[in-house]
């Protein structure tokens, strides 16, 4: 059978290396990226122009699409050129060339207020662990509570792409990505991050399900994170709906006395 021709964004980047690395020989891959892939045929454009990036899409069976600025402290002006623009620059490409379906990289920041601010998610994300009563709901894939423009970008890129899949039957899956840290010596120095964490051999292996699931699947939105013993987001659509499995749990101890990191950073910013 012929490999799928899979066109990734954002392929030179963080997760978009975990992609090349652990999928790149599985599919017919090539990159869309303002600056080059090393070991794959990338198309070097800027998302925000359509007649720009549409010559990558020919051919191509499914849109991995990663590109984006990730920050979530991100500029409203960034956040509209890069993430919502360049999103719909990707599924209109997308549609125009036949493209079956688009993986979107989304963000747990969709529902980044949740944790913030409601019981018991605010007291796991706080590292307050005593005082946390389960059974508790998990949060669901359908709830929106933005947390930043860069969540309410996201939840666009959601939002359009229930339109490219009821409108045009594209086929469409967010996922809703944790954290993702640098391997192999990854440290938790986020409050939630134990919750949220995602190994890079579960992230490739949800990506690769989100490639490979039937058409039939049409639109669904879920979340991305290993199989974490804190999580407070539920995976189990994923689980039923991709097949995902995750390999990994990031425990429930922080590797560092995270009140007392620079890099701290709350998740309701
Ligand atoms: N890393 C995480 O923990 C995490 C968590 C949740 C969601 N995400 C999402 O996953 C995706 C990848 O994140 P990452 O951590 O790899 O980010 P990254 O910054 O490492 O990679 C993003 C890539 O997109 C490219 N890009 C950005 N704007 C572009 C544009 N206008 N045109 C063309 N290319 C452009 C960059 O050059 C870069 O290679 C993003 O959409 C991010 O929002 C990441
Ligand atoms: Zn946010």
């Amino acid at each position: 059978m012929d490999k799928t021709n899979v066109l990734v964004t954002g392929l030179s980047g963080g997760v978009g290396s975990i992609v090349g690395k652990f999928l790149g020989s599985k599919y017919k891959m090539s990159g869309l990226d303002l600056s080059p892939s090393q070991g794959f045929k990338t198309h070097i454009a800027d998302l925000s122009n359509l007649d720009a990036i549409r010559p990558a899409f020919t051919n191509q069976d499914v849109v991995v699409h990663l590109g984006a600025d990730p920050r979530g402290e991100a500029p409203w002006d960034s956040v509209l050129k890069n993430n919502i623009v360049g999103t719909y620059n990707v599924l209109e490409a997308s549609r125009e060339a036949g493209v079956k379906r688009v993986v979107f990289a989304s963000t747990n920041h969709v529902v980044g207020y949740i944790p913030a601010t409601q019981t018991p998610y605010r007291e796991i994300f706080e590292g307050e662990l005593d005082k946390v009563r389960r059974p508790f709901p998990l949060i669901s894939s359908n709830a929106v509570r933005p947390c930043c423009y860069y969540a309410v970008g996201k939840s666009f890129g959601e939002s359009i792409g229930s339109l490219y899949n009821d409108k045009y039957g594209l086929s469409f899956i967010g996922i809703r990505i944790g954290g993702v840290l640098q391997e192999p010596d990854w440290q938790v120095r986020q409050k939630g991050g134990l919750s949220m964490w995602l190994s890079h051999r579960d992230a490739a292996q949800i990506i690769e399900r989100s490639i490979d699931a039937p058409y039939s699947v049409g639109f669904t939105i879920v979340y991305g994170m290993s199989g974490n013993s804190l999580r407070v987001h539920e995976i189990e659509t994923a689980e039923k709906i991709l097949g995902y499995k995750p390999e990994d749990d990031a425990g429930d101890t922080f590797s560092c006395d995270i009140h007392n990191q620079p890099e701290y950073l709350n998740i309701a910013h």
